[in-house]
């Protein structure tokens, strides 16, 4: 076997933990690839008990499993820790984590500057996490970023943190009229938290190059999704790292052609948290219903998510850009007990029909979805485990999203549970 990406089909939160988890015990290794603690798992264990990851990769749930936070991420030490902690506290063996020497670490200033900036943009922010993941990979391409190496010389470190806060201490005092940062509590803050992550720092490429040449399985883990990606997705809506499979390889430091596998995550209906357009939302009564009935609420901001129902307009995009094989579609039970199911098929842009994503950001804000009805099912399926369980209306709403889609659904996903799975085609 060789790498396989999983990456989230829509806006993210579409249950990516939970197909990480049911590939656990196939895999050798799990990688996080980019982004960082802007991003919310949740996984199940079948004993009921419930985890919330954000930057540590949901293979530590799984014994025996190489967790990798590799060079793409951006990693705030704090949070790291408070995760390792966490996990600890409940029995979880961590020996298992390994840290990229080249991830970025993001800094207290980058938190400060997120937030300064969003509360500036007023009406036109973009919802970010707050989380400083924007600053910190401006930094990284701006080339004066201070990556995980760093603390390993103190010297380097010094000279690196000067330098960013020259200028962005006079960003924040002159433009955003807020206290300055020290750089001396910056360094030293950061080397008191790195005592409890520097034993992990490793070549994480170079480790993954050999499992590769030794024939294990890696999964690249991504976060957030395919219309966050900052060239890919809604832009400026979006998130400021490359979801989308070609990240994966950037992201993890092994060649595009050792990905035999893309496994994308598709929800049977559709949400955004943050700002920007969203051409299926709901506004009325069945909004509310998807949100309560799905529990959509952000695993890292604690925001209600938007709701709307399933696009097959960004569903076929997400195929064609990440080069989606198999898809796994979580949460159908939610969509138990309607009477009819609208997918959206197609958009009506400017009066006329198109059936791919808008080449223009304008032309997405326009979009206006073109619905098809489906008719619904009311049994509880949620004990089903087999295609052929499911009531002949879930499973036509399924055939008719593979059909739309473009990719194969291998798994679908009927509660929140790790057993809860029916699986059409194995993945591994
Ligand atoms: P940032 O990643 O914090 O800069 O936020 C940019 C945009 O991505 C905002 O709309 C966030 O709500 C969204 N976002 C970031 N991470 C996630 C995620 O894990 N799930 C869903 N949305 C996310």
């Amino acid at each position: 076997m060789a790498a396989i990406v999983l990456i989230g089909a829509q806006w993210g939160d579409e249950g990516k933990g939970k197909a990480t988890d049911l590939l656990g015990e196939k895999l050798q290794w799990v990688v996080r690839y980019q982004g960082g603690n802007n991003a919310g798992h949740t996984v199940v264990l079948p004993n009921g008990e419930t985890f919330a990851l954000h930057l540590i990769p949901s293979g530590i749930l799984t014994p025996g499993v190489n967790n990798v936070i590799g060079n793409g991420v951006v990693v705030d030490p704090s949070v790291l820790l408070a995760e390792l902690k966490g996990l600890e506290d409940r029995d979880v063996d961590t020996s298992r984590l390994l840290l990229s020497a080249d991830a970025h670490l993001l800094m207290p200033y980058h938190v400060a500057i997120d937030k300064v900036t969003e509360r500036f943009l007023g009406n036109s922010k973009i919802g970010t996490t707050g989380r400083g993941i924007g600053p910190c990979y401006q930094d990284k391409i701006a080339r004066v970023g201070v990556r995980v190496a760093d603390v390993l010389d103190e010297k380097i470190l010094t000279q690196k943190v000067e330098a960013a806060l020259e200028v962005k201490n006079q960003i924040l005092t002159k433009i955003y009229n807020r206290k300055g940062l020290d750089p001396n509590e910056v360094v030293d803050g950061t080397l008191e938290l790195a005592e409890g992550f520097k034993h992990r720092i490793s070549d994480t490429r170079l480790l993954l190059n050999h499992a590769l040449e030794r024939g294990e399985t890696i999964l690249l883990e991504g976060s957030q999704g395919t219309l966050l990606d900052v060239d890919h997705g809604t832009y400026p809506y979006v998130t400021s790292s490359n979801p989308t499979a070609g990240g994966a390889a950037v992201g993890a430091g092994i060649g595009p052609g050792r990905i035999d596998t893309v496994l994308g995550i598709l929800k049977a209906y559709t949400t955004r948290v943050g700002e920007g357009p969203f051409p299926t939302e709901l506004f009325d009564e069945w909004g509310a219903y998807l949100a309560k009935t799905g529990g959509e609420v952000g695993v890292t901001t604690g925001r209600a998510r938007r709701t709307g129902w399933f696009d097959a307009v960004i569903a076929r995009y997400a195929t064609r850009v990440n080069g989606i094989t198999d898809y796994f579609l979580t949460k159908l039970d939610v969509l138990s007990s309607l009477e009819t199911v609208p997918i959206c098929v197609a958009y009506e842009v400017d009066g006329e029909r198109v059936d791919d994503m808008p080449m223009t950001q304008t032309g997405f804000h326009h979009a206006k979805p073109i619905y098809e009805e489906m008719p619904g099912w009311w049994e509880d399926i949620s004990g089903c485990r087999t295609f052929e369980d499911l009531p002949k209306n879930a499973q036509d709403y399924v055939l008719r999203l593979e059909e739309l889609s473009g990719a194969h659904i291998s798994c679908i996903g009927v509660g929140p549970g790790r057993d809860q799975t029916i699986v059409r085609r194995e993945i591994v």
